[in-house]
């Protein structure tokens, strides 16, 4: 029987009502059958420090480990001043390191976004996709899941209510295994 693929997920956002948590944990709900989501909290990582690469700090080493073991990756993120939040681009930029020991090269990767605001974080994901070229991962392209005015989609216990998202993350998921398997053939 084939071993279930893992994808790791993490938001750009450590707040406990973040709302991009609360999309991890609804995909969660919306995973294929041969699927395994592990969600990874960026809390605790601490500011990039290039003299530190040498001995790189425990959570680091941890969040290097876990990417390195999924077979995918999925990023819910915020968007703070029209980019990514210093949160995740912090943490992507210690997982990239050292140079030669990118943890994310050639992985996978969806994208999904909540805001209060009307664009839904489109503007941060433009950014994490060239971010991407960078990294040289193999995005998913589509669907792409904005979800505006999350306030109004995600109730008081972190649970996304939307019908129409809840659709368009599972198209998402679905888009990923597809392109993780074809990454594998
Ligand atoms: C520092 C900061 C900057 C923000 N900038 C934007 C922005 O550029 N565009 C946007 O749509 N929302 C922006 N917001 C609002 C976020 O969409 C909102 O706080 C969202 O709930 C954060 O995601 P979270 O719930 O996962 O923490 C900003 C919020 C903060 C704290």
């Amino acid at each position: 029987m084939d071993k279930k693929l893992l994808i790791l997920g993490f938001a750009g956002s450590l707040r406990k009502g973040s709302y991009n948590k609360a999309l991890l944990r609804a995909a969660e709900e919306l995973l294929p059958e041969e699927t395994k989501l592990e969600i990874f909290d960026l809390e605790g990582i601490p500011p990039f420090n290039q003299e530190l690469e040498s001995r790189m700090p425990e959570k680091v080493k941890e969040f290097k480990a876990k990417i390195r073991a999924a077979d995918a990756i999925l990023i819910a993120t915020p968007e703070h001043n029209y980019s990514v939040p210093g949160v995740l681009k912090n943490a992507i930029d210690w997982a990239s390191r050292p140079y030669g020991d990118n943890s994310f090269e050639g992985k996978p990767a969806a994208i999904m976004s909540a805001s209060t605001g009307m664009l839904g974080g489109a503007r941060a994901q433009y950014h994490l996709r060239q971010i991407f070229v960078f990294l040289d991962m193999r995005p998913v392209n589509r669907p792409e899941v904005f979800i505006t005015f999350a306030g109004q989609k995600i109730d008081e216990q972190g649970k996304l209510n939307d019908e129409t998202s809840r659709k368009l993350i599972k198209q998402l998921l679905e888009a990923l295994i597809y392109l993780t398997k074809k990454l594998k053939q």
